[in-house]
């Protein structure tokens, strides 16, 4: 991943978040480990997640080279629904208050399997497990005012919620099951944002992030074709930075505005109808994971 720092392209570099608590989840790699070290340098009290302790530790000691009012590992599986909400007992516990929740944990697993709990894999991890952990840490999140970010895709466009494949493998193609669950991520946060009285819930598309973990059960070609896709992006970026100081000299004008880091992604018709999918869901007798 680039070394730049994510809270200097975000442009909160000189916001102070001295006294917040903030849980990510996923923090062990890629986009996780980049945002838990952006919100220790800007004074949080880190709650890192992840499922291994090699790589916990490793972050534990790279945050405590930042201004972190302290971080904590929790180690937790997000295939076992059980373990989800040991976590968040184990949080509620240990902890008064928790400004923010930070769902990114997931991926794109390219090989199907059902957890423990009987549930395809990919919706178990990506959507299931923040779900259960933010209806579990919500009487927390109020308590601040809190705010639940959830790391959904693009991948969500062209893909409806199909309640049949949930509980088998069966015709598994991995991408499908991927969209599908960011689908389930983009209503999710809709719901919840209707439904949360004083918390605000926002979810994202982070960009391809190719040199995080994300590709890494990606054949070798599509792997490639996402480092490709990485370079052309960073020429890109360096083309347009030259581009807008020829501007600026030939101007004379103030500095040009960066590009939105958060600017709205578009969002699919089956996403932007929530109200729609959960009356088809409601009047459907064999409700599964319905509302
Ligand atoms: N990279 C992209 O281009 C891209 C694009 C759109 C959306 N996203 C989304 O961004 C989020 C972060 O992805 P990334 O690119 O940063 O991926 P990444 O580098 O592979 O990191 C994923 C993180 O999630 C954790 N994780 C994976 N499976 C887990 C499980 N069963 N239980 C608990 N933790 C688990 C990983 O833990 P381990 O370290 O133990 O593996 C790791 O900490 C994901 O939700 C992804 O869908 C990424």
């Amino acid at each position: 991943m680039s070394s730049d720092r994510a809270e200097v392209g975000a442009g909160v570099e000189n916001e102070d978040l001295s006294g917040r608590t903030i849980l990510v989840t996923g923090a062990t790699d890629g986009i996780g480990r980049e945002t838990a070290l952006a919100l220790g340098r800007l004074g949080a009290h880190v709650l890192i997640h992840g499922r291994s302790s090699a790589k916990g530790e490793e972050l534990l000691d790279a945050l405590s080279e930042t201004d972190a009012d302290g971080a904590d590992l929790f180690l937790t599986d997000f295939a076992s629904q059980e373990a989800v909400h040991d976590l968040a007992a184990e949080i509620v516990k240990k902890y008064d208050r928790l400004d923010c929740l930070v769902n990114n944990a997931g991926g794109l697993f390219t090989d199907g399997c059902l957890t423990e709990d009987g549930i395809e894999q990919t919706f178990a991890v990506n959507h299931l497990a923040p779900f259960s952990l933010t209806v579990d840490l919500y009487p927390l999140l109020k308590e601040t005012d809190g705010r639940v970010v959830t790391v959904s895709s693009d991948a969500h466009h062209g893909t409806s919620m199909n309640f049949e494949g949930l509980r088998t493998i069966e015709s598994y193609s991995g991408w499908s099951a991927y969209s599908r669950s960011k689908l389930a991520n983009v209503l999710f946060t809709y719901e919840l944002a209707d439904r949360a009285e004083t918390i605000t819930a926002n979810c994202l598309h982070p960009g391809a992030v190719p040199g995080s973990g994300f590709g890494r059960d990606l054949p070798a070609p599509i792997r490639a074709s996402l480092s490709l896709l990485e370079a052309c992006q960073s020429r890109f970026r360096g083309r347009s930075q030259k581009a807008s100081s020829r501007v600026q000299r030939r101007r004379s004008i103030s500095p040009p505005r960066p590009r939105s880091p958060t600017r709205p992604a578009s969002i699919s018709r089956t996403a932007s109808a929530p109200g729609r999918l959960r009356r088809r869901m409601t009047s459907e007798p064999s409700g599964g994971f319905g509302t």
